[in-house]
Order: C-alpha cells, then structure tokens, then sequence
C-alpha cells in the first residue's frame, strides 16, 4: 500500500528513459552491501525488486542504496541533509537541488562508480582522424568507453572505492569540475539530448526516497550482487526491506495534488475540444 502510494507521488516526475533510469537505480545498488537491519522496530514491508521496466517506480528506489559496510552513513547522511534543509513538513522539490550537495555528490558517484553505459552507441569516422598521434582511418567503427574515463586512476583517486564526498570541496559545495568528469550521458555532438532532465529526476526521485524512506538490504540474502554485462550493466534480481519513515501524509497529499491537476488539465482538454 504505502509502496503503492509512493509509486503514485513519483509518478508526478515526468517519465526518463526507463531501462536507462532503472539501470542507475539498480547500479547504485551495488554499494548496498552489508547492511545491518538496525531500524527494524518501524512498520516493515519488503519490496520485491525485479529488474523489469514495469517496475521502474519501485526499482528507483534503489538509488540511494550506495552505501556498504565500509560506507554505512551515505543513507543516513542524505537524510539528515535533507531533513536539515527541506525539513519534515514537505516533499523535496526542484529548487531545493542547489542546497543539496550531498545528494548530487551521490548521484555523481553512482553514475562514476556504477558507469552503466559502461560504452556508448557505436559512431564511425567519416574521414582518416587523428586523436593523440593515432590515425583511426575513415569508416571505423568507434565506442566511447566510458567505464575507463569513470575509473582512470590519473583522474579519480582510490576509483574503485565508492564516496560521494570526492565531489564535494572543503566547504561542502560540489565541485563542478569534477561533476564534469563523468562520462555516462557520452561527448561530443551525439552525446544524450536527456543529460539535464534526467539529472534532475534523478534528484527528485533520490532527495523523495530518502526523505521519506529507510532502506535496508535482505540479510537472507548474499550481499555481494550478480550482474549481467553487455552494451549496459544490469544487476540480476534482489530483494530489500523499506520502511517508512513518518506517516503516509506527505504522499497522500502530494497524489492529491496530483490527481487535482489531473482532473484539471483533463477538464479543459475537453472545455476546448
Ligand atoms: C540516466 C539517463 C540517461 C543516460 C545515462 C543516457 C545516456 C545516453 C548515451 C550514452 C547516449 C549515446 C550518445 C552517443 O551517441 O554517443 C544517449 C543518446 C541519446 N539519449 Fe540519452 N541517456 C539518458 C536519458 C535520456 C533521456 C531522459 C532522453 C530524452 C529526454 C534521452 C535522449 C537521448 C537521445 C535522443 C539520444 C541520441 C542523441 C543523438 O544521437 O544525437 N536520454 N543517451
């Protein structure tokens, strides 16, 4: 039910290019780890995560799961920016993304660390190139790879460690230069028409979850997690726990709003037509 509910406020967040949005949510999930079910004593509902489109919405929940055994204050750290900045009595929304650097520096991470489009589409020269002193000769077929720009040591220290805080500066900012550094969206003319939009669901469906859930690993199951490799990486199915973590009030009102505006936009479609 309060899944159902959830599902229902997330669906105000116009839709993202759904295997590639379900790809993150599930990628971040690498980080989850070993999780310790300290917060059990809270109303409990297991979500059975499968990776299928069709259930994207509860799948999204997963991307706020970067944090492991040797990371077990990400989810915590995100709730208490959160709570500190938009506070209990509303939903996060687009303009508070400014003030939520830890949030981005976690989504950065997750999209560094998982890189879930480890190559892009395949492109071809059109004439004889040189890049760095190679010649790539006309009409060969090339792919980005952007897991090795995600993980080149000469650019991010410790790379395979997962930590949102490598893009937050000294004084808690994120540090856009190296928010740039991420290759997942591709470069060049053909990269990702989506970038921006999807940064910005990204946020709301990430700042939403942990605002008004707890997530913990299945400890019935492995936490090491299986994935399947190809032009994306996709983690094989797993399960976890959510709990709520206040009252269902912010979601009932938020799938009000939803449906009044709904009912609104439905009525003068039909006034004009
Ligand atoms: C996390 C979400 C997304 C990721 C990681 C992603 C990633 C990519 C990548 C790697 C490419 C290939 C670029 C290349 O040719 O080298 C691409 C292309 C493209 N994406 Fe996305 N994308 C995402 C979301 C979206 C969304 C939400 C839209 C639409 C609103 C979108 C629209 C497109 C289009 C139209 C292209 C083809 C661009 C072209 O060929 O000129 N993407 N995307």
């Amino acid at each position: 039910m309060a899944l159902e509910r959830l599902g229902e406020a997330l669906r105000g967040i116009p839709p993202l290019q759904s295997s590639l949005l379900l790809l993150l949510c599930l990628l971040a999930a690498i980080h989850l780890g070993k999780l310790l079910l300290q917060h059990q004593q809270r109303r409990r509902f297991a979500a059975r995560i499968i990776c299928k489109k069709k259930s994207l919405k509860v799948l999204c929940m997963c991307t706020h799961f970067a944090f492991n055994d040797r990371y077990p204050k990400v989810q915590a750290k995100m709730q208490e920016e959160v709570d500190r900045i938009v506070g209990r009595d509303r939903l996060p929304c687009v303009e508070d993304q400014p003030h939520l650097p830890y949030i981005m520096a976690f989504l950065y991470e997750s999209m560094r660390f998982s890189s879930f489009v480890p190559v892009t589409i395949p492109h071809a020269t059109t004439t004889n190139t040189f890049i760095m002193g190679y010649l790539i000769p006309k009409d060969t077929v090339i792919f980005v790879n952007q897991w090795s720009v995600n993980h080149d040591p000469a650019k991010w220290s410790n790379p395979e460690d997962f930590d949102p805080t490598r893009f937050l500066d000294e004084n808690g900012f994120i540090n856009k230069d190296l928010t740039s550094s991420v290759m997942i969206f591709s470069l060049g003319k053909r990269r990702c028409i989506g970038e921006e939009l999807s940064k910005v669901q990204l946020f709301l469906f990430t700042s939403i979850l942990v605002h008004q859930c707890n997530f913990t690993a299945n400890p019935n199951e492995d936490p090491k997690m299986d994935f399947t490799y190809g032009l994306t990486i996709k983690p094989k199915p797993f399960t976890l726990n959510v709990t709520l973590r206040d009252t269902m009030d912010l979601l009932d009102q938020a799938v009000q709003r939803l449906q009044a505006e709904k009912a609104a936009s439905e009525s003068q479609l039909s006034a004009n037509a």
